[in-house]
């Protein structure tokens, strides 16, 4: 194919790019977008202090400017996220106990019965996992209300958009660590007991080196009976970015149930990473080698 998105869909998968709906404005953000990729994600308008701002209070207004750009142009939409330690509303971080359980899991419902048919695949929980070598829980409000809480938001999910494939994500999972293998034994152990899952996220914000068994990661999770997805893909500028961004995409390529790559962001300028310039687009729009590289890898 001639563009990411085609040629990622030649290989039965997509290629994603994370949006601002503040943006859909900039003629040349648009045009790159509609032209190169198959999937969105909202980078900031489907999280929790977006869409509900007061307690069961819900506002959609962005997030449906996204979904409905994307739907009405036939590509899939990334939920992302429903439950996450950060950007949460303030009335949410000052509550804790059975209190935050219940509107956690109400927030849940509501979002995804809201998205329900909508939704190629959920983020339901965002970033659970501990830095480090504990392989544990990262600790916040949602932790403390006990360690159930992410088998009841994935249960709640399910219920909730039963066609949604509902995923866990995180970072510093790119490689075989004591945090991704904390996951993978979550996963496992999901799987065992039945807890509704789907998939695997891994954000992949990447440095200037990829480790070496980044393919070999995936596959053990996949080899656990989910998909897995790259799902925020962005790599520190230098020598080697063009070289990582093709072997991250020639590693989706290689397992067989990773389903789709998204990258953070469109142009260099678009990006959370400031001045490390991440992404495939340089801040005038045009094309980087990175992008040149991750196509002819794909
Ligand atoms: C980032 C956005 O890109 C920023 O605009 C925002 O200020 C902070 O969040 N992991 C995630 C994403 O799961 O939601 C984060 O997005 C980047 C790290």
């Amino acid at each position: 194919g001639t563009t990411l998105g085609t040629s990622a869909a030649e290989k039965g998968r997509y290629f994603g790019a994370a949006i601002a709906a503040g943006k859909l404005s900039d003629s040349q953000y648009v045009n790159i977008l509609n032209t190169e990729f198959n999937s969105v994600t909202a980078e900031n308008e489907m999280k929790w202090d977006a869409t509900e701002p007061q307690q069961n209070v819900f506002n959609y207004t962005n997030a449906d400017r996204i979904v409905n750009h994307a739907r009405s142009r036939g590509m899939s939409v990334r939920g992302h996220a429903l439950l996450w330690h950060a950007q949460q509303p303030g009335w949410a971080q000052n509550m804790s106990g059975s209190a935050l359980r219940n509107a956690a899991i109400n927030h849940v419902t509501k979002v995804a019965t809201y998205y329900r048919g909508k939704i190629h695949s959920w983020d339901v929980v965002n970033e659970a996992f501990a830095d480090g070598g504990s392989g544990g829980r990262r600790d916040s409000n949602l932790q403390r209300t006990g360690n159930d809480w992410i088998e009841a938001a994935f249960r709640a999910a399910r219920a909730a958009d039963p066609g949604a494939k509902l995923c866990y994500n995180d970072y510093n999972t790119d490689g075989i660590n004591a945090k991704s293998t904390g996951i993978y034994n979550m996963v496992r152990d999901f799987k065992s007991r039945g807890v509704p899952i789907d998939c695997v996220g891994f954000q992949s914000h990447l440095g200037t080196t990829l480790s070496s068994d980044y393919q070999a990661n995936l596959q053990r999770f996949a080899d656990l009976g989910v998909d897995v997805q790259i799902t925020e893909l962005d790599v520190m500028k230098g020598s080697n970015q063009a070289n990582i961004f093709a072997q991250v995409t020639r590693a989706c390529l290689a397992v067989s149930r990773c389903t789709g790559i998204t990258v953070w962001g469109i142009r260099d300028s678009d990006s959370w990473r400031g001045s490390d310039d991440a992404l495939l687009w340089d801040r005038s729009g045009n094309k980087k080698q990175a992008y040149h590289s991750t196509l002819e890898a794909l």
